[in-house]
């Protein structure tokens, strides 16, 4: 991963599938050519590295110039594309070869096909390393695509992010997601999970996602999803795993600008915790720890039994029914706790104590993820 200004970018094209991709189009372009001396038109300042490439690869003579025209501005392409070099030598009845790095919306496309509009050519032609062919609205043929790509922006090998990136011999994407912190809490009940989630969102800027709450928000308001899990309960049957991780990602897609999320409920089973780990990716982000209150059983069952009294729960109130509880929910964290331990993303966090103590040793391990 790399920095430039105040975005992050992921490793996204190598070195060598652009090297390959290139030499495709070298391979095309000489053979459709065939005895005419072409002459390749760089536009800059993007294409200014795969030009140089182009043409040490190119088997035959050939010449080359450059037009120099700007259209981007910081993560967006602009309005109005303007003119800065133009053509300087006379191209009449010549073999034209255009070269762009990346055509986008074909704003700067148009642009070309204007300067050459009065030019008496043989022949014009347009070649481009990359293509996002979601983004481009216009219809002029594109002869020659290296690669396509998904309509996000890239930096490296000539392309840039305000000024930065263009010397890069690898294509980077930018990053949907920047910089998250993402923690799956665990405890027993009675642990005191819910006070330290609540702090936890607190000072760290974090997103709350209690499944538990999800699914009875998307219930209530009858959401596609809420109905669709709803149909599975009625009928007794155990709500699809995919249907919950459906859910989850319309909370993170509603919270972009989070710091991270907490989940809390979710994932019980590994199934689950594997699908999350797929939803983070897709997110460009990951789960960075599975933190757990650890609390012994006897302090539990005092802790909950209190509460019992006060709240009037009746699950609270009885021994039994808490230490059955507590034994389902250690049978049943055991297999996440391999297999976030396995990623080296287990913690386990001494519960016992005042709130402010355990605050702090659970600030003690998120502050160094
Ligand atoms: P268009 O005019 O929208 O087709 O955009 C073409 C120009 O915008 C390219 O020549 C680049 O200079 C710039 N551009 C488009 N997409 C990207 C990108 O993902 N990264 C960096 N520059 C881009
Ligand atoms: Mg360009």
């Amino acid at each position: 991963m790399i920095k430039l200004h105040d975005k992050y970018f992921k490793p996204f094209i190598s070195a060598q599938q652009i090297d390959d991709a290139l030499q495709r189009m070298v391979d095309e372009i000489a053979e459709d050519v065939g005895d005419d001396i072409p002459v390749f038109v760089g536009i800059l300042n993007g294409s200014f590295m795969l030009t140089s490439d182009f043409v040490k690869k190119y088997p035959k003579t050939c010449e080359v110039t450059f037009i120099k025209l700007a259209s981007y501005e910081g993560l967006k392409s602009s309005e109005d594309i303007q003119r800065l070099v133009g053509l300087t030598q006379d191209l009449t009845g010549r073999t034209v070869i255009i070269l762009e790095d990346i055509i986008d919306s074909g704003k700067t496309l148009a642009e070309v096909y204007r300067i050459f509009k009065n030019e008496k050519v043989k022949s014009l032609k347009i070649a481009t390393l990359f293509y996002k062919p979601e983004a481009y609205k216009k219809d002029f043929k594109l002869h020659y695509v290296g690669i396509e790509i998904p309509d996000k922006f890239i930096v490296g090998y000539g392309l840039d992010y305000d000024g930065l990136g263009r010397n890069l011999t690898e294509v980077y994407q930018i990053k949907q997601t920047q910089h998250m912190t993402n923690l799956v809490l665990f405890g027993p009940p009675g642990a005191g999970k819910g006070t330290q989630a609540e702090f936890l969102k607190g000072k760290y800027n974090l997103v709350h996602i209690s499944t538990g709450d999800v699914f009875r928000f998307n219930i209530k308001n009858e959401t596609a999803l809420g109905m669709l899990a709803k149909s599975y309960i009625d009928k007794g049957e155990l709500v699809p795993d995919q249907v919950t991780i459906d859910m989850l990602n319309a909370e993170v897609e509603k919270n972009t600008d989070a710091k991270g999320f907490i989940f809390d409920g979710f994932p019980r089973t590994n199934a689950q915790a594997k699908a999350l780990d797929k939803l983070m990716d897709s997110k460009d982000s990951q789960i960075n720890a599975m933190i757990a209150l650890e609390v012994e059983d006897e302090i539990l069952v005092e802790r909950l039994i209190g509460r019992g009294k006060t709240s009037g729960r009746a699950d609270d109130a009885n021994e039994s029914i808490i230490r059955n509880r507590i034994k389902e929910y250690y049978s049943k964290t055991a297999i996440l706790k391999d297999y976030y331990s396995a990623q080296n993303k287990y913690h386990g966090v001494d519960g016992v104590g005042s709130i402010e103590e355990i605050t702090e040793r659970l600030s003690k391990v998120i502050d160094k993820l």
